[in-house]
């Protein structure tokens, strides 16, 4: 696959191509899941494949927000632990507020201490959008049902 792309701040942008074009190979390429046999991913001026592996992780969950489209909610612990889950991963503590608002504006307020189980399609995508948004990403992905 050779292909040169620039994804600009404050756009949406959507890759659309063929089965087997490289459209999910590409996004995992771009989100520091899969490392390219050749080429660079720059996100700003960081060239994310010179890092060591914690420290990539680390941009992943501070940079990156993914929603994938089976949600991938976590079963065991309920809707708020599961959208602070990229928060706790690091020891820290949520921004009470900012998360308060998210929930609120995804209108998910009398589901927060259900368990994923417990929610309809449509609240478990909501969940998993407020998830890849807790850690205020740089850069938000969404893989589409093609995707999987
Ligand atoms: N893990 C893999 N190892 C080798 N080839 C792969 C692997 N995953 C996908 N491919 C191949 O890479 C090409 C692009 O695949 P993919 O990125 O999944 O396409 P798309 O998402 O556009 O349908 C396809 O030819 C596919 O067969
Ligand atoms: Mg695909």
């Amino acid at each position: 696959m050779g292909i040169n792309l620039d994804i600009e701040p404050q756009k949406f942008t959507a890759i659309v191509g063929a089965s087997g074009s490289g459209k999910s190979t590409l996004l995992h390429c771009m989100a520091g899941l899969d490392k390219p046999t050749s080429g660079n991913v720059y996100l700003d001026d960081m060239d994310i494949y010179t890092l060591n592996d914690t420290k990539l992780s680390e941009i992943r969950r501070h940079e990156f927000g993914f929603i994938f489209q089976s949600y991938n909610l976590i079963p065991v612990i309920n809707v708020y632990n599961n959208i602070i889950l990229p928060v706790s991963l690091d020891s820290k503590k949520e921004d009470k507020k900012y998360i308060d608002e998210l929930i609120n504006k995804l209108g998910l307020e009398s589901q927060v201490k259900k368990f994923p189980n417990e929610l309809s399609g449509g609240q478990q995508q909501r969940v998993a959008i407020a998830r890849a948004l807790a850690n205020k990403p740089s850069v938000i992905l969404r893989m589409s049902l093609q995707e999987i």
